[in-house]
């Protein structure tokens, strides 16, 4: 997309060759099957699409080598974070995961292979709403157990709020017409109404809930956590939160997004 920031991955030169194909493996061919996913409507042909590209992800990233990444990265991280549903953005320092690529694959409509209490921080961007309500209610569930007391969960995810404001041109960050057409330069479709584009918002990259806050919160604090507040992206009281939205140019996720960060007590 034009104008968004590069996932940022270590320089090819500095790795063995093990490891750069390890790499390239797992974020190149994510963020071609990310453009495909955009632009693919069908929820069959999607799901074959992400589910195929999963399994051969589980295959390098799962299982033992899973175990063992994790195993590693507990052990030598002192405030240990995760990144869920990365897609091919790389987080330094973080355990990177997603169906698709990063450093272990994880489904998260499974339990999580985490100990309890092993994390302090977990951030997913866009994300939970490509989850069922169900699914995502069970993974609030398993990431307040995964997490440490006084652990964060920081979620950004499209706000339904923000985008019945852009439907109804209220929104006070971009128009109907503006946010189509960047829509547009996401799945190469072009929109004539203003139902046209929120439609699309709705069930762009296979969406399934878009959450507002008071929905957000309540799941939130029914899987147990105990502070669950609104945060502006890129924000956080939290050093190692601020800073990591990727979509973060310009208005997008001022115009689009919801951003919670909720503490385990
Ligand atoms: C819209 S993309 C967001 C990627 C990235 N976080 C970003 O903001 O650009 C959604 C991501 O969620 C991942 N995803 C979808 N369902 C998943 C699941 N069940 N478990 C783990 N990741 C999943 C997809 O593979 C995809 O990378």
């Amino acid at each position: 997309m034009q104008g968004r920031p590069r996932p940022s991955m270590p320089s090819g030169r500095a790795l063995r060759t093990p490891e750069r194909l390890a790499l390239r493996m797992s974020f190149r061919p994510a963020t071609g099957l990310m453009t495909r996913l955009k632009r693919t409507e069908h929820p069959a042909y999607r799901h074959i699409l992400l589910r195929g590209r999963g399994l051969a992800h589980e295959a390098v990233k799962g299982h033992c080598v899973r175990r063992l990444t994790i195993r590693r990265y507990l052990r030598s991280a002192p405030a240990p974070a995760l990144q869920i549903g990365a897609g091919p953005i790389r987080l330094d320092g973080w355990l990177n995961s997603d169906l698709i690529a990063g450093d272990i694959h994880l489904d998260l409509e499974r339990r999580l292979p985490l100990p309890d209490g092993c994390l302090a921080y977990v951030f997913g961007e866009h994300v939970i709403g490509t989850l069922s309500q169900r699914d995502g209610v069970a993974l609030f569930a398993e990431l307040h157990r995964v997490l440490r007391p006084r652990g964060v969960l920081r979620l950004t995810t499209p706000d339904l709020a923000k985008l019945i404001a852009i439907y109804r041109d209220e929104n006070p960050m971009v128009p109907p017409g503006a946010y189509g057409g960047f829509l547009g330069e996401l799945t190469g479709k072009s929109h004539q109404t203003a139902c046209q584009v929120l439609n699309d918002a709705l069930r762009l990259w296979g969406a399934r809930h878009t959450y507002d806050e008071e929905d957000l919160t309540r799941k939130l604090e029914a899987a147990g956590f105990d502070a669950v507040e609104r945060v502006e992206p890129d924000e956080s009281r939290h050093a190692a939160l601020r800073g990591l939205e990727r979509h973060r140019e310009g208005w997008v996720n001022q115009a689009e997004a919801l951003c919670v960060e909720a503490t385990r007590g």
